[in-house]
């Protein structure tokens, strides 16, 4: 029965494991949440233990549940939360601190004095991000100053720093292979896009010993054996790609011009850009989406923080509801002369503001107010914030009339916030029958590789529409909400 997939899929507050025919349906899936660790305000930490734990558990899991023994997978593809920061010891496998995750802010000072000395330009000029401390180089660069002898052991080769995918791969294989893939070396801020190497310039900058860096390679190729002790028999890994590249090609989105959203924890939108990459002149990043056989496409990308986060908030913070599926009725029931409008800055604001500063605010709020309104706030916040996003792509690349919105992730399945969006942006809204594109794409990317999946036109073939979204909204109604909106932001951010 060789000829199945399985794909890892490591997130921010959970870890997925999926088994996929070669057809792309899903045959077995387990999934594992995980601590969150916030040893001081704005600061968020992963032990690496619980994520390399949850990927073997789950992995193991959806093997058993699909029936099926390490020798019917073809191969392994990974998919991981980007950014996020490890640094282990090369002999002994063990991280020297906890994973500092992508939302982590202790280095925004740093990033601070980086925007201030003019030295930004020169990082988006060749990595195509901005000097935010979403990404990993200010991270590192913290760890090798705080973590008691970890500049000197990094020094002599003793520690290797990687995200996610290169500290599951070096797991997996037992030490043996010490490597990332483009995307996810495109968020460190230490790696030239467009040339496709560390940079020296950078690795200088931020005081990063070259000894400590994983071989890049391509998305889709031979990446190691994962040892046969962990499986029951040995596994190629075949695939890596950041979760939301990953995304990118699960939704088949392989021509210039295709657009996927992806609703997490926060949300990720990203435009297939082909060959180029694309600068940005509206604080959008720019980005590798996949590099296959050396060739490398670009997507440029915008990230809002919180998302699904914003309805995690009103379950497990305020209490409001029992269970997130809860939020779609209550907004539904909202008063529509109520104009509560969230905006919800809980570890700053992303793309296109960049405010690391600015913390979350609810504006409209009334004795009247009840937690229908703010469900209805939270969800509307997510429409909002893609629609900034999507205008920032609308005046960097100029989208096509017309253009089709692909979505996946756990929001979307909520009726009422996709209508919204659709609404919102203008623009229909198209939600897959797999929902589960992140894994897809990883598995795509492996199989590939392993030869059980076709070439990119015949496997945009097998993407199946469960529902579009048409925006129906008044034209004049839009643009009110938006103003309000955007009103919002500018008193949050102080401006
Ligand atoms: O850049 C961060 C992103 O990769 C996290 O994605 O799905 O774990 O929230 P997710």
């Amino acid at each position: 029965m060789a000829g199945h997939v399985l794909a890892l899929d490591q997130g921010t507050t959970s870890t997925r494991a999926m088994v996929f025919a070669a057809d792309a349906r899903p045959v077995a899936a387990a999934q594992r949440e995980f601590p969150q660790h916030y040893p001081r305000p704005g600061w968020v930490e992963h032990s690496a233990e619980d994520l390399w734990l949850t990927t073997l558990t789950t992995a193991r899991l959806a093997l058993e549940e699909a029936g099926l023994e390490a020798r019917d997978i073809a191969a392994i593809g990974i998919a991981n939360q980007r950014e996020t920061t490890l640094l282990w010891d090369r002999e002994s496998g063990h991280a020297v601190h906890n994973a500092i995750v992508w939302q982590d802010r202790r280095t925004a000072a740093h990033c601070a004095e980086l925007r201030a000395d003019g030295t930004e330009a020169l990082l988006t000029e060749r990595t195509g991000l901005l000097a935010d401390s979403y990404f990993s180089a200010t991270k590192l660069a913290w760890l090798l100053d705080n973590v008691p002898g970890a500049r000197a052991a990094a020094q002599a080769g003793r520690l290797a720093f990687g995200t996610v995918d290169s500290f599951l791969l070096s797991r997996l294989t037992d030490g043996a292979l010490h490597a990332t893939d483009a995307t996810n070396a495109s968020r460190t801020m230490l790696y030239d896009i467009r040339r496709g190497d560390w940079d020296d310039d950078l690795l200088r900058l931020f005081r990063i010993p070259r000894a400590v860096l994983p071989e890049v390679r391509d998305s889709a190729g031979p990446f190691g054996v994962a040892a046969a002790r962990y499986f029951g028999g040995p596994v190629a890994v075949c695939g890596m790609a950041g979760d939301q590249q990953a995304a990118l090609t699960g939704q088949a989105c392989f021509q210039p011009g295709m657009v996927k959203s992806t609703y997490g924890t926060g949300c990720f939108m990203l435009l297939n850009t082909g060959a180029q990459a694309v600068a940005s002149r509206h604080r959008l990043l720019t980005t590798v989406a996949c590099q296959i056989g050396g060739r490398r496409t670009y997507a440029l990308e915008g990230a809002i923080f919180v998302a699904g986060a914003a309805v995690q908030w009103l379950r497990d913070g305020l209490g409001l509801v029992a269970e997130a599926a809860e939020t779609g009725a209550l907004a539904a029931a909202a008063d529509p002369e109520q104009p509560v409008v969230l905006v919800p800055a809980f570890v700053g604001l992303g793309a296109p503001h960049w405010d690391s500063e600015a913390r979350g605010a609810l504006y409209g709020l009334t004795r009247g107010t009840t937690r229908r309104e703010l469900a209805r706030a939270a969800l509307e916040s997510v429409g909002y914030q893609t629609r900034d996003l999507l205008e920032a792509m609308r005046a960097d690349a100029g989208l096509a009339e017309g253009t089709v919105i692909r979505v996946d992730g756990g929001m979307t399945a909520s009726d009422w916030s996709m209508q919204f969006l659709a609404d919102m942006l203008g623009a229909p809204v198209d939600r897959p029958r797999v929902a589960e594109t992140t894994a897809l794409g990883a598995a795509y990317l492996a199989g590939l590789e392993a030869g059980v999946f076709p070439e990119p036109e015949a496997f945009a073939a097998l993407w199946a529409l469960d529902r579009r979204f048409a925006p129906a909204m008044a034209e004049e109604r839009r643009a009110m909400l938006y103003a309000r909106w955007q009103t919002a932001v500018r008193r949050t951010c102080g401006r």
